[in-house]
């Protein structure tokens, strides 16, 4: 069983998705994570964020074991990642790895821009996680401000903004949600209504005839 979870930055949907995966039991893939990886690891050797050649092979090489490092989610990470993002060879280099983790026996769960559109859009469930922009902003803030007491909140929705913006005008695989993607508005919800929302969304839809293995 394979479920997709995309939506804007800071849209709750990696909370989400690595409830989902416990709650039935199946692994989690943070693609995000390998975006961010690959500027991490390109800016590190001092290499250009618009220069695909080395952004490839930033890409190529990433060390799922590095994957977990938490200043992967330093703001400055998470806008360096949208400036490869656009690359469409850092995207095909990034497309196996994606692929074959969904793909292991039993499914797993993925959150990112594109899994439901390009990266997996056989998934059984598509969730596309929705909230005001303003109160994504107040929940990153809260999330920033633990490590870095000097960001403001203004300073995380002008970024947030910007990356989205980014995110959903570039050529490939824009931020976009998938046609058979279920819309899910967390901007009332609190993490456990979020979730509740979403594991009753996706058992509806696999009860509905959705498969399940
Ligand atoms: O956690 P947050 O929503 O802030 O960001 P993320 O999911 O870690 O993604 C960081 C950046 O990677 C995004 O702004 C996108 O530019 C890029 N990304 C992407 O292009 N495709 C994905 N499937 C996942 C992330």
């Amino acid at each position: 069983m394979i479920i997709a979870v995309d939506g804007p930055a800071a849209s709750g949907k990696g909370t989400l998705a690595k409830n989902i995966a416990r709650h039935f039991g199946i692994p989690f893939l943070d693609t995000g994570a390998l975006y961010r990886a690959t500027a991490r690891d390109l800016l590190a050797r001092g290499g250009d964020l618009q220069n695909a050649d080395e952004a490839v092979k930033a890409a190529q090489n990433i060390d799922p074991d590095s994957l977990d490092d938490p200043h992967l989610r330093d703001p400055g990470i998470g806008e360096a990642a949208s400036k490869v993002a656009p690359i469409a060879d850092v995207r095909a280099a990034l497309l196996d790895y994606q692929r074959r983790f969904a793909n292991r026996p039993g499914g797993a769960v993925l959150d990112g821009r594109d899994i439901g559109t390009v990266v997996c859009p056989q998934a059984d469930v598509k969730l596309f996680i929705k909230a005001a922009v303003e109160v994504r902003a107040r929940r990153r803030f809260l999330e920033l401000r633990q490590t870095d007491p000097a960001i403001t909140e203004q300073q995380v929705l002008a970024d947030l903004q910007k990356r989205d913006a980014r995110d959903r005008s570039r050529v490939e695989a824009p931020l976009l949600a998938a046609e058979d993607a279920h819309l899910l508005d967390t901007t009332n919800l609190d993490i456990e209504g979020a979730c509740r929302a979403a594991i009753e969304l996706i058992e509806t839809v696999l009860g509905a005839g959705g498969k399940t293995d």
